[in-house]
């Protein structure tokens, strides 16, 4: 190891002691003949004097010193008089009297300061994101997303779930928006679909007989962004087997009760309330009602799941029915005889939301698991048997294989953590976000490739229309 501590640990227990440290230059004042710099690490700052008469040549270098510059640093830990305690900082009880010091790497001037309380556009930001990364609050932020994942793991872990993958390169799953395509070279003129959501393969997996599946999964999707919105996102995916819904709502409360307590010390009231669809858009105005009595408080975290969506929704534009969640949602048992009518508004399905101060978080259902029902909802949604079998043969042959009754739910955790923690956008909770343009303004992906790759790809571009 190169140091001894990390920058937000030294206290009045240590002084004393001869330590060293590593980390980024936050400030330098100098005052007469000293100079103080504070130096930074994720874990905090520590405040360091060089000082002529000490240590000259670690104060010859220390005028060199610019902000942002990696340096090590070894210094003996000194107590700090009563009245230069500094109680904004957790080692504010103390100061390192440097006597070594080694610049590790310089800087350029960053074209921002590394300081919470920035107000800097994020168009600005986004190129620097490493720079963006080393605010105590983005860190902090990546922490807690880290924390999500370790939590949701050990719980289900503990519960007998099973985090399998799926694939990335594979076919189209219609959750709603268009597919991001991957040409396949060896497959002359064939596409590779990301995933919209692993929607088909943790049905698969059901019908495996894995009983208790969650992944933490990527996801990708092609549509208009917004604030609440990213073209790859990330699902907490969960799908079990032999139960109703009754035991997915409960698992799902138990879990976020436990997040919300861990995260952010709250104690959620469960179950969660449960509002129909229908009243929900008659008392709300909308399938994401926020019940929140503050709506101010950001303290306050209203979970609400919204149940007896409608199966279907017409499509005016194409004069069709479509499917409210997805086609693999279950009819609702009482509702089936209403399949063969012609108004199927009234049908409706076994999904659920699960809504968090007025955002969707969450969706899911019981499922279909019989093939002939799986292929009358396609037909229903005007989908030919050519094309049927061409895009879902292989989910309604697995569904003739015993396919057990089975149901999941998928919690969008980017939204989750953005609720969580009060973040404007869900870009301040991903480590490297897209913007609202669908690019990355840190690498300037997506970018052009060359003549050679598009060959090998059988691909002919005609430029932007
Ligand atoms: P759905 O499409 O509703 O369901 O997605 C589940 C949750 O994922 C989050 N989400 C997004 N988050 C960020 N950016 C996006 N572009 C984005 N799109 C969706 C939302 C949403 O509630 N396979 C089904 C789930 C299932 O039936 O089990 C599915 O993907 O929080």
């Amino acid at each position: 190891m190169l140091r001894t501590h990390t920058c937000g640990e030294l206290n009045n227990g240590h002084a004393g002691q001869d330590v060293v440290l590593c980390g980024w230059v936050h400030r330098r004042r100098d005052h007469g003949k000293l100079i103080f710099i504070d130096i930074r690490d994720r874990y905090g700052y520590t405040q360091v004097m060089f000082s002529p008469k000490d240590a000259p040549q670690a104060h010859a270098k220390a005028m060199d010193l610019r902000a942002e510059y990696c340096i090590r640093l070894k210094g003996l830990v000194n107590q700090r008089p009563k009245n230069n305690i500094n109680p904004k900082i957790a080692t504010g009880e103390v100061e390192l009297i440097a006597k070594e010091l080694e610049i590790l790497n310089p800087s350029l001037n960053p074209p921002f300061e590394i300081e919470d309380a920035l107000d800097v556009a994020e168009d600005i930001r986004l190129p620097y994101r490493y720079l963006d990364l080393r605010r105590p609050n983005m860190f902090r932020l990546m922490e807690a997303r880290h924390k999500l994942n370790h939590i949701a793991r050990n719980f289900l872990e503990a519960r007998g779930f099973v985090e399998v993958e799926t694939p990335i390169l594979t076919k189209s799953t219609p959750e709603g928006a268009r597919d991001y395509l991957v040409p396949s070279r060896v497959n002359p003129g064939k596409f590779f679909a990301l995933p919209q959501s692993p929607q088909l393969f943790k049905q698969l997996l059901m019908v495996s007989g894995f009983d208790r599946y969650f992944q933490i999964a990527k996801c990708f999707r092609d549509e208009d962004l917004r604030a609440d919105r990213q073209p790859e996102f990330t699902q907490l995916d969960m799908e079990m087997s032999f139960l109703d819904e009754e035991d997915i709502f409960d698992i799902s409360e138990r879990l976020f009760a436990k997040v919300v307590k861990d995260l952010k010390g709250i104690e959620l009231k469960t179950p969660f309330e449960r509002i129909s669809y229908k009243d929900a858009v008659q008392r709300y105005g909308s399938d994401k009602p926020d019940l929140r009595v503050n709506k101010s408080d950001p303290g306050e975290f209203s979970f609400v799941w919204v149940v007896d969506f409608p199966l279907f929704k017409y499509d005016d534009e194409g004069k069709r029915w479509d499917s409210e969640h997805h086609p693999f949602t279950a009819p609702h048992p009482q509702d089936l005889g209403l399949l063969d009518g012609q108004d199927l508004a009234p049908v409706r399905s076994r999904s659920y939301d699960l809504v968090l101060n007025g955002s969707e978080i969450a969706s899911g259902s019981m499922r279909i698991h019989e093939q002939e029902l799986q292929r009358k909802i396609f037909r229903i949604l005007n989908i030919a048997d050519e094309e049927i079998n061409s895009r879902f043969g292989f989910l309604l042959e697995a569904f003739k294989y015993g396919a057990p009754p089975h149901g999941g739910i998928a919690f969008g955790l980017d939204r989750i953590l953005s609720i969580l923690f009060g973040t404007e956008s869900i870009r301040d909770i991903i480590a490297f976000p897209k913007t609202q343009k669908a690019v990355c303004p840190l690498t300037d992906a997506p970018s052009s490739v060359s003549d050679k790759q598009l060959k090998e790809l059988h691909i002919k571009t005609v430029g932007p229309s």
